[in-house]
C-alpha cells in the first residue's frame, strides 16, 4: 500500500487543472477555467475548473472531485493506481507500505508474468525489424496491407520466426524460466515455441501492458487456422478483453461511442485513419464481460458487419445480452463481400466515415425491416417474427424507451400497435416473475445457509439507524409517492409520450423498490408495478377496491387525508423547503419533486454510513480512509446537487 506521507505528496503537487489539461482544452474564464466535459457529450462547454479550489465541476452531468478522482474516473482507475499515474506524471517517487508475505508472492509472480510478455513483444519486434527473414516476410506483408511504421510500432506489431523453439532458447538464454513461459501460453508443453512462422499482435489490458498475442499466418495452409491466440492464462481470458480497448478508451469517451469490428486488422485499419474509437471482439460473439468494459466509456455501441446475410442473422440472435445491458446499439452492414479494413481501403476515410453515418440503423429497427421484408405476404412468418420483435424490446431495460421502441416497430412492420404493446408486455411480465423467483431462490437459499450456521455471502454492512428520526425520515419519503401514485397514478405525466405518473414514478425507483422500509407501501408499490407490465391502469379505483383489506385502507387514507409535510421536517432535516404546501392535484410536479427528496434522503443515509466508514478506519490508522473520504466528496456532490435542484437549502 502507498504510505501516507506519498499520497499527501501527491495530493499537494497534483494540479487540477495541469492534469486535466492532458486530456481535456480548458480556455481561462475569470478565475476558472472553461472546456468540453469529458464525461459527457456536449457542444458548449459547461466542465469548470478552478484552480485556486483545486477542483473541477461540470454544470452540464454533475461530475465533480479533484485532481485524484479526474484521473480515477477519466482512465477508470482506482484511488492506488490513480495516484501512482500522478506521481509518475510528477515524478514523484513513491513509498509503499510492506504487503504481507503471501499477497507480495503473488503479485511478484503476476508481474513476472507481464514481465515475460514484455520481453517477447520486444523479441517479436526486434524480429519483425531487425532480421532478414522478418524484413522479408513480416514486415513486407504488414507494408503491403498499408500498415505505416508508426502504426506497426503504436501496436507492438512483430514476427515470430519458423523455427520450433527460436523464443524459447534466446529467452531461457536470457534468464526467464520455462514454468514462467508455460504459464504464459508463449512455450508449448513440448518446450516449443508456440506461435511460429507468424505475424504478431500483442493483446493489451487497459492499462497498456501485454496480457496475450494473437498470431496470423502467412503462407497458405489448409490445415493451419489463420489466426490462434494465446490460451487462456492467469493474465489473459479471451471473454473478458477486447482487442484494442487501451488505445481506442480515450476517443471512445470523446465520440461516446465504440465502434466494434470483428479482426485485429480491421482495427488497425481504422485506427490509422484516425477512426480511433474501435474495438474487435475477435471474430467471436459479444460476452457480457466484453458489453460492461465497453459500457464503462459509453452507452452507445455501432457494430460493423460485413455485408453476408447469414452471418448477420446469426449475429443479431445474440444481440439479446447488449439490450439488456441497456446499451444503444446500432448496425452498420458494409457492401458484400467488404470487411471494414477492405472498405476502407477501398473507398477511403471520408467516404468511410459518411457510409458508417448514413447506413447506421437503430438495432431494433433493423432487425423489424429485416424480418419485415422477409415475412411479406407470409403471414405465418409474420407472428413468428412478431415474437421475435417482441423479445428484443423486452430485452430493454428502461420502460420508455420500450415504448418508443413498440410504436415504432408497429409502423414498421405494419401491425396494429396495440398488439404489440400486449405481446411485449406479456414477456416483460415473464422476464419479472423469472427475476422474483430467481431472487426468492436466493433468499431461500441464503436462509437455509443461515440456519446451518453459514452465511453464503458476507454479511452487507448494515447501518442500524441510530435514531428514529432516520427511518420515520425515508418512510415519510416512501410515503409521499405512494399517495402520488394511488391518487394520481393514471395521470398523464407527458401528453407526447403517453407516458402515466404511476410509469414514470415505478422507472425510477425500480432499483430501490426493495430497499422501501415501509413493507406495506413496498407491497403498494409492487401492485402498481404488476399492473403495469401488464398493460393495466394504474388507478385510484384499484386500489381502492383492492380484495385487500389493508391495502383498501391504506388508499383510503392516503386520498382523503389532506397533504403535509411532516411537522419538523425544516428542522429535523435541515433542509428548508422553497413551499410549505403542496396543491393536492399537482402530481406530476409533486412526483418529481417526491423522487428527488426520495433520492436525497438515500443519499444521506450513504453519506453517515460512509462517514461512519472513515471514522472506523482513520481509528485504525489505516489509510483506505482516504478512499472513503474521496467516496463521501462524490457522495455529497450529487446530494448538492440533488438538494439544489430541489431549491433547498443546504448547511
Ligand atoms: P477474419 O478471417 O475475418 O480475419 O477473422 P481478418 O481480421 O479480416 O484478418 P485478415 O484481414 O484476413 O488478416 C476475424 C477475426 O476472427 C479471429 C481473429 O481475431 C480475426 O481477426 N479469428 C479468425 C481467429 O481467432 N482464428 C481464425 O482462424 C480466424
Ligand atoms: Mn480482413
Amino acid at each position: 500500500m502507498i504510505k501516507k506521507k506519498s499520497v499527501e505528496e501527491i495530493l499537494e503537487i497534483a494540479k487540477v487543472e495541469e492534469v486535466v489539461q492532458d486530456f481535456v482544452q480548458l480556455k481561462r474564464r475569470g478565475v476558472s477555467m472553461i472546456g468540453l466535459c469529458p464525461f459527457h457529450s456536449e457542444k458548449t462547454p459547461s466542465f469548470n475548473v478552478s484552480p485556486a479550489k483545486g477542483i473541477y465541476k461540470c454544470f452540464g452531468c454533475g461530475k465533480a472531485g479533484d485532481a485524484v478522482s479526474f484521473v480515477m474516473e477519466h482512465e477508470n482507475l482506482t484511488f492506488p493506481e490513480a495516484l501512482r499515474y500522478l506521481a509518475k506524471k510528477y515524478g514523484v517517487k513513491l513509498e509503499e507500505t510492506e504487503l504481507s508475505q503471501e499477497a507480495r508472492q503473488e503479485q511478484q509472480f503476476l508481474d513476472s508474468l507481464y514481465i515475460v510478455n514484455q520481453y517477447a513483444r520486444d523479441y517479436y519486434q526486434d524480429q519483425l525489424f531487425n532480421t532478414d527473414l522478418g524484413k522479408s516476410v513480416g514486415l513486407n506483408y504488414f507494408r503491403e496491407r498499408g500498415f505505416r511504421e508508426d502504426t506497426i510500432r503504436k501496436f507492438g506489431l512483430g514476427f515470430a520466426p519458423d523455427k520450433m523453439d527460436a523464443f524459447v532458447v534466446k529467452a531461457t538464454h536470457d534468464g526467464y524460466n520455462s514454468d514462467l513461459m508455460k504459464k504464459v501460453g508463449l512455450m508449448s508443453q513440448y518446450g516449443r515455441d508456440f506461435f511460429r512462422n507468424r505475424v504478431m499482435f500483442p493483446i493489451h489490458n487497459l492499462s497498456g501492458k501485454v496480457i496475450g498475442f494473437g498470431g496470423r499466418i502467412l503462407v497458405k495452409d489448409v490445415k493451419a487456422p489463420k489466426y490462434i491466440n494465446t490460451p487462456e492464462t492467469e493474465i489473459y481470458t479471451k471473454s473478458k478483453v477486447l482487442y484494442g480497448a487501451y488505445f481506442a478508451k480515450r476517443a471512445i469517451r470523446q465520440e461516446d461511442e465504440c465502434i466494434l469490428v470483428e479482426g485485429y486488422t480491421d482495427v488497425l485499419s481504422l485506427h490509422q485513419s484516425g477512426i480511433e474509437n474501435v474495438v474487435a471482439s475477435s471474430g467471436t460473439s459479444l460476452t457480457v464481460d466484453q458489453i460492461r468494459l465497453i459500457k464503462r466509456n459509453t452507452e452507445n455501441i455501432k457494430i460493423l458487419y460485413d455485408g453476408d446475410m447469414a452471418g448477420i442473422k446469426a449475429a443479431l440472435r445474440g444481440m439479446g445480452m447488449v439490450l439488456e445491458q441497456g446499451l444503444n446499439v446500432k448496425i452498420v452492414v458494409l457492401p458484400e463481400g467488404e470487411d471494414p479494413d477492405s472498405y476502407l481501403k477501398q473507398v477511403g476515410v471520408e467516404a468511410f466515415k459518411t457510409y458508417i453515418g448514413k447506413e447506421a440503423k437503430d438495432f431494433i429497427m433493423f432487425q423489424a425491416g429485416m424480418l419485415q421484408e422477409e415475412a411479406a405476404g407470409d403471414p405465418i412468418k409474420k407472428a413468428n417474427l412478431i415474437k421475435d420483435i417482441v423479445d428484443s424490446i423486452a430485452k430493454i431495460p428502461e420502460p420508455i424507451k420500450r415504448s418508443l421502441y413498440v410504436r415504432e416497430c408497429a409502423r414498421i412492420m405494419e401491425v396494429e400497435e396495440q398488439l404489440l404493446v400486449n405481446e411485449t408486455n406479456k414477456v416483460v411480465a415473464q422476464h419479472f416473475k423469472k427475476q422474483q423467483q430467481e431472487k426468492e431462490r436466493t433468499q431461500l437459499r441464503q436462509f437455509e445457509a443461515e440456519q446451518d450456521g453459514f452465511a453464503v455471502e458476507p454479511a452487507r454492512p448494515v447501518l442500524k439507524p441510530k435514531e428514529d428520526a432516520i427511518a420515520s425520515g425515508d418512510a415519510f419519503q416512501e410515503k409521499d409517492i405512494i399517495r402520488i401514485l394511488v391518487a394520481g397514478g393514471s395521470t398523464l405525466f407527458d401528453q407526447d409520450d403517453n407516458l402515466t405518473v404511476a410509469q414514470y414514478l415505478l422507472s425510477n425507483i425500480e432499483d430501490v423498490l426493495e430497499d422501501f422500509d415501509n413493507k406495506l407501501y413496498q407491497r403498494t408499490a409492487n401492485l402498481a408495478r404488476e399492473r403495469i407490465l401488464a398493460g393495466e391502469e394504474v388507478s385510484t379505483a384499484y386500489f381502492l377496491n383492492h380484495p385487500d383489506p389493508e391495502i383498501r385502507e391504506l388508499a383510503i387514507n392516503l386520498v382523503t387525508s389532506p397533504y403535509e409535510y411532516s411537522e419538523n421536517w425544516a428542522k429535523r432535516w435541515e433542509i428548508f423547503l422553497t413551499t410549505q404546501k403542496m396543491p393536492d392535484d399537482n402530481f406530476i410536479n409533486d412526483s418529481t419533486q417526491s423522487l428527488k427528496r426520495f433520492k436525497l434522503r438515500k443519499f444521506d443515509k450513504m453519506i453517515r454510513q460512509n462517514a461512519e466508514k472513515i471514522k472506523t478506519l482513520f481509528e485504525q490508522k489505516s489509510d483506505e480512509y482516504l478512499l472513503y473520504l474521496k467516496l463521501d466528496q462524490k457522495l455529497k456532490a450529487v446530494r448538492n446537487q440533488l438538494a439544489e435542484e430541489l431549491g433547498t437549502v443546504v448547511f
